[in-house]
C-alpha cells in the first residue's frame, strides 16, 4: 500500500484499534490460563502451543507443560524424551525440539533470563517476527505488530488485498498494514483482540460478519469476496505413503525404536518401519525372528501431514528371541515410560494393551 493511500477505517467514525479493543472487551477471550500471569516464558510457550493449534487442544498441554516446567531453568535442565512425552498428541513436534533448544540458549546466552529484546526472541529456534512481536506485546504491552494466519485473513479482507499471503509481495503489504493498523495503547488486548477475531468472527469458512466490529468498512464484505479472500495456495494434490510397522510384543511390552531426529515425528519413539510388506518380512527374519513367523495384520491407519498422507499397515508379532538394538526401548504396556508418542503409535499402543486386557480377562490369569 503506497503511504499516501486512505486506509479503509478513515471513512469510519472510530479506528480500526478502537472498535476492536471495545469488541474484545464484550467478546473476546479473558479467561485462559496464558492471560494469568503473564510472563515472557509463559506468553512464549501458549504462542509456541498456539501456532497450527487450536485455543481449546491447547490448554489441557499448557497446564501440564508449565506444572513440570514452571520456569526457563526447569525446562533448559528436561531431557527431550520428557519434552516430546508432553508434547505428545499436539503435533509439529519440531517445535517441543526448538523450545527446548531455546531454553537451553536462554541459559546459555542469556543467563536465564528470557530476553526481552525482539531481535533477540526472534533469534531463538522456533520464534518467527510475528511469534516474537506476540510475545513482546502480550507479556510486556509493547507495540509489535503481528502477522499469523489469522491476522492475514482478516486484514487481507478487510482491506481486499489480493494475491496469496505467502508470496513475498503480499506479506509485506500485509506486514506494513499490521504496522499502521497496531495502537500505540493497549498493544497487548490489541494482539489478543485481532487473534481473536480472526478464530471467532472472521473464520476461513461462514464468517459471523454481522457480529463483526470492523465489517462496516471491510472490503470484501463490501463485495462480497469473503469466500475468495485470503487467495488460497494454489492447490497441490497431498501425495499418499505408505509404511509397514512392525508390533514386536515380548510378554507385557512392545519394542519401540527411537526415530532419527532428521524425519518425521524426529526424536519420538515408534515400531520399526518398512516400506512394503516384503521388506518388513525381512526385518522380521533379521532380527532374529523366524523366517516362516507368523506376522498378523491390523486395520491400516491414516495420519494426515501438512505435505503428504501417511497410510501405516501394522503388522504384529510375538518374540521371545528379539533383542533390542541401539536406540530401541522395550515399552512396558502396563508401566508405560515417559517417551515422546505420535499419535498412530499410540493408538496402536492402545489397541495392543486393550487386547492384552482381554486375553488376561478370558484365561482368568
Ligand atoms: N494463535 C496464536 N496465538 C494466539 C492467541 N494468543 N490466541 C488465539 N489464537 C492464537
Amino acid at each position: 500500500m503506497a503511504e499516501s493511500e486512505e486506509l479503509p477505517s478513515a471513512h469510519h467514525a472510530e479506528p480500526f484499534a478502537t472498535r476492536l479493543l471495545a469488541w474484545f472487551a464484550r467478546e473476546g477471550r479473558h479467561d485462559l490460563p496464558w492471560q494469568r500471569d503473564r510472563t515472557l516464558y509463559r506468553v512464549w510457550i501458549s504462542e509456541v502451543m498456539l501456532q497450527q493449534t487450536q485455543v481449546t487442544a491447547v490448554i489441557p498441554y499448557f497446564e501440564r507443560f508449565m506444572a513440570q516446567f514452571p520456569d526457563v531453568a526447569a525446562l533448559a535442565a528436561a531431557a527431550e524424551d520428557e519434552v516430546l512425552h508432553l508434547w505428545s498428541g499436539l503435533g509439529y513436534y519440531a517445535r517441543a525440539r526448538n523450545l527446548l533448544r531455546s531454553a537451553r540458549l536462554v541459559v546459555q546466552d542469556h543467563g536465564g533470563t528470557m530476553p526481552d529484546a525482539l531481535e533477540a526472541l526472534h533469534a531463538l529456534p522456533g520464534i518467527g517476527r510475528s511469534t516474537a512481536g506476540a510475545i513482546l506485546a502480550q507479556a510486556l504491552d509493547r507495540r509489535h505488530p503481528i502477522l499469523d494466519a489469522n491476522v492475514k485473513r482478516v486484514l487481507a479482507r478487510w482491506a481486499g488485498i489480493d494475491g496469496f499471503p505467502g508470496e513475498a509481495a503480499v506479506v509485506a503489504r500485509l506486514w506494513q498494514l499490521s504496522e499502521q493498523l497496531t495502537p500505540t495503547e493497549r498493544a497487548g488486548d490489541y494482539t489478543q483482540a485481532i487473534m481473536d477475531l480472526g478464530a471467532t468472527c472472521c473464520r476461513l469458512r461462514k464468517p459471523a460478519c454481522a457480529r463483526c466490529p470492523v465489517s462496516a468498512d471491510c472490503v470484501a464484505r463490501r463485495d462480497g469476496r469473503q469466500a475468495q479472500l485470503p487467495v488460497p495456495r494454489a492447490q497441490r494434490a497431498r501425495p499418499l505413503r505408505v509404511a509397514h510397522w512392525l508390533l514386536i510384543c515380548r510378554g507385557d511390552s512392545v519394542l519401540l525404536s527411537r526415530r532419527p531426529a532428521d524425519g518425521i515425528w524426529g526424536g519420538l519413539y515408534g515400531f520399526l518401519e518398512a516400506v512394503d510388506a516384503p521388506s518388513l518380512r525381512g526385518l522380521a527374519a533379521s532380527r532374529a525372528l523366524r523366517a516362516d513367523v507368523l506376522l498378523r495384520p491390523l486395520s491400516p491407519l491414516r495420519h494426515g501431514f501438512t505435505h503428504f498422507e501417511l497410510e501405516i499397515h501394522p503388522w504384529v508379532v510375538a518374540s521371545a528371541d528379539v533383542v533390542e538394538a541401539e536406540g530401541e526401548t522395550w515399552y512396558n504396556l502396563c508401566q508405560p515410560a515417559a517417551l515422546g508418542l505420535a499419535t498412530p503409535v499410540a493408538a496402536l499402543i492402545a489397541q495392543l494393551r486393550a487386547e492384552q486386557n482381554l486375553m488376561v480377562a478370558v484365561s482368568g490369569v
